[in-house]
């Protein structure tokens, strides 16, 4: 673990080790359906192409959630409380939380993230330009064991995870992983967190296959970065982006397929794919308002407060450790 501190802001390193990500590809490549954890498509470059994804027209969920955040900044102050420490897991470029601090005045804030270099510039931006806050960055798999020594005795933690990411999980995990920040979170801690909700198809679809194809480059930026790191000898031109809604599952799945007969070496392990076959990349489920609150509730939070937009696309949930 590696740590940096200046006054007010603190980074520190604790991120999975390359072995990781080696070890996980040729588990997920050596069965059937193939599959390489969401996780990885967030190095530099990933965290650029999402980036890139939220301000492309038909991916609606970034803008939405941005303005209900701006509508209800005053309701949430008053559920957070005046005493709140704010961690934002999964924090990204951590502009979201910029329309909450002001109001809310948080103690601390500690954003979570895998995606190292991003993280650190971004967490770097929030202590530059809100000088009264103490930040907290820590670079790290947040499926991990997370340990949050740091957060004063006093605060009263609120989890900020926006973004639908709750919805990379699939629904036994997620009830897994809420409790896990009921637990950071602790009793009366709180939850603000941005639900993606079930929807017309056609919407979706769209979403995930914008025309200007940087989900796709996101998607295949996973084996690019395979092809960095690991020695792997993926032919990136001969794979192709494809994202669907499974009804049946209330999901959007993200796959890439082979478009012929290869082999890819990954550092002396070989697979063989046949045109047509898939790598499934990621699940992003999408959730009624019930549907997601009985998730949270069975993880150990009460509900407070939701707040949609009008076309009813995206659901900003408050919730409180029970
Ligand atoms: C869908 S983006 C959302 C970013 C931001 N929260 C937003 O709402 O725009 C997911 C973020 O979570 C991070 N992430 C994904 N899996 C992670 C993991 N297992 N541990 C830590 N961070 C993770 C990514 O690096 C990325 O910044």
């Amino acid at each position: 673990m590696t740590k940096t501190a200046i006054a007010g802001y603190m980074f520190s390193n604790e991120s999975p080790e390359s072995a990781d990500f080696y070890r996980e590809i040729v588990d997920g490549l050596s069965t059937l359906p193939r599959t390489i954890p969401p996780k990885y498509f967030y190095d530099e470059e990933g965290s650029r192409l999402f980036e890139s994804i939220c301000e492309q027209p038909e991916y609606y969920p970034t803008r939405t959630e941005i303005s209900l955040l701006e509508k209800h900044v005053d309701d949430i102050r008053v559920l957070a409380g005046s005493d709140c420490c704010l961690v934002e897991p999964g924090s990204g470029s951590c502009e979201k939380v910029r329309l909450l601090l002001d109001t809310l005045r948080p103690t601390v804030y500690v954003p979570l993230d895998i995606s190292c270099e991003h993280l650190k510039s971004a967490a770097a931006g929030i202590a530059a330009d809100y000088p009264w806050l103490d930040v907290h960055a820590v670079c790290t798999d947040i499926t991990s064991e997370v340990s949050l020594s740091f957060i004063p005795a006093q605060a009263t933690p609120v989890m900020f995870y926006p973004g639908s990411s709750i919805g990379n999980f699939d629904p036994e995990d997620a009830v897994e992983f809420l409790a896990c920040l009921a637990q950071i979170a602790g009793r009366g801690g709180g939850l603000l967190i941005g639900v993606d909700r079930k929807k017309d198809h056609e919407i979706l679809q769209q979403a995930y296959n914008d025309a200007g194809g940087v989900t796709a480059a996101f998607n295949l930026n996973l084996l690019e970065r395979a092809n960095r790191e690991l020695d792997a000898d993926f032919n990136v031109d001969a794979f192709e982006h494809f994202a669907s809604y499974n009804s049946a599952a209330g999901r959007i799945e993200m796959h890439l397929i082979s478009t012929r007969k290869q082999t890819v070496n990954i550092d002396g392990h070989c697979f063989d794919f046949n045109a047509g076959d898939s790598i499934h990349t990621e699940n992003s489920y999408k959730y009624t308002d019930e549907e997601f609150t009985t998730l949270a509730e069975q993880a150990g939070f009460t509900p407070c407060e939701i707040w949609s937009d009008s076309d009813g696309l995206f659901s900003l949930h408050f919730l409180r450790v029970s």
